[in-house]
C-alpha cells in the first residue's frame, strides 16, 4: 500500500476519469485510451440504487475490467452497506475504497479492515452533510471525497458549497492525504477546487464529453496551473 499511495501522492495532481460516463460497449478501447492519454488513477462509481437512486455495476465488472487495465482503481461505494460486499470489492482488485459517512456513521472498523487488506481507505461526505461529521475520522483515511453534487449521476452542475469544505478539511489533513473532489468537476470549476485544496479531481462528463481524452487531460491540468501562477 505504501508504494501505491507514495507514487499517487508524488503525481498529485491527479485527475480520475470516472468510468460512470464512459462506453461501456467498448471497455477495451476506453481503456487503452485513458492509459494513451497518461491518467494516473481510474474513478469506479458503484451505485445500489438504494443509497443513491440510480444503478451502476459491481465487483464482477470491476473484476472484469481490472483484467484490462494496469490503471489503479479508486472504487466509490455509494451503497448502504459496504461492509457487507467489502471483501467483494478487494478481491475485485480495487486499489482505494472509499464509502460514506452517510451509510456509516462510525466508520472506525471498515477504515480499518480495507487498510489491513492494503488497500487505500477513503471517506466520501454529501454536500447537505457537515465536515463535522468526519472530522474525528480523518486521521484514519488515505483519502477525503468531498461530494460537489449529490450523489448518483453524471453531468449534474458543480455545488460551490464544496468549496468551502475542501478549504476546512485540507487544513486537518496530512502532506500523505489525498483530498478528492468529484461531481461537476471541468475546465470552469477545477482551477478553484485546487484553490480550496483538493488535489484529486474526478471529472467525468469533462472527458468522457470530448473527443481527444488525451487533450482534456492536458486542459485540465492547465486550468488548475493558472490557479497555481
Ligand atoms: C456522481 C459520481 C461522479 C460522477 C462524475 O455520483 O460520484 O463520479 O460520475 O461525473 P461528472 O464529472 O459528469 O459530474
Ligand atoms: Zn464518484
Amino acid at each position: 500500500m505504501a508504494n501505491r499511495l507514495q507514487e499517487l501522492l508524488s503525481r498529485r495532481p491527479l485527475i480520475a476519469p470516472s468510468m460512470l460516463k464512459c462506453d461501456f460497449g467498448n471497455l477495451h478501447r476506453e481503456f487503452a485510451l485513458l492509459e494513451q492519454a497518461d491518467f494516473p488513477v481510474l474513478h469506479l462509481d458503484v451505485m445500489d440504487g438504494h443509497f443513491v437512486p440510480n444503478l451502476s455495476y459491481g465487483p464482477m465488472v470491476i473484476e472484469r475490467m481490472r483484467e484490462l487495465t494496469s490503471l489503479p482503481f479508486d472504487a466509490h461505494l455509494m451503497i448502504s452497506d459496504p461492509a457487507k460486499y467489502l471483501d467483494d470489492y478487494l478481491a475485485a482488485g480495487c486499489d482505494s475504497i472509499t464509502f460514506h459517512i452517510e451509510a456509516v456513521p462510525e466508520p472506525t472498523d471498515l477504515l480499518g479492515k480495507i487498510r489491513e487488506k492494503n488497500c487505500l481507505a477513503g471517506l466520501a461526505i454529501n454536500p447537505g452533510t457537515s465536515v463535522d461529521a468526519i472530522e474525528p475520522f480523518i486521521s484514519q483515511c488515505d483519502l477525503i471525497l468531498v461530494m460537489s453534487v449529490e450523489p448518483g449521476f453524471g453531468g449534474q452542475k458543480f455545488m460551490p458549497i464544496a468549496l468551502d469544505k475542501l478549504f476546512r478539511i485540507k487544513e486537518l489533513l496530512r502532506n500523505d492525504q489525498l483530498l478528492s473532489i468529484d461531481g461537476g468537476v471541468a475546465i470552469p470549476t477545477i482551477g478553484k477546487c485546487a484553490a480550496a485544496g483538493a488535489d484529486t479531481f474526478v471529472c467525468g462528463s469533462s472527458i468522457f464529453n470530448e473527443p481527444d481524452y488525451s487533450e482534456a487531460h492536458k486542459g485540465l491540468l492547465a486550468a488548475i496551473e493558472t490557479v497555481n501562477r
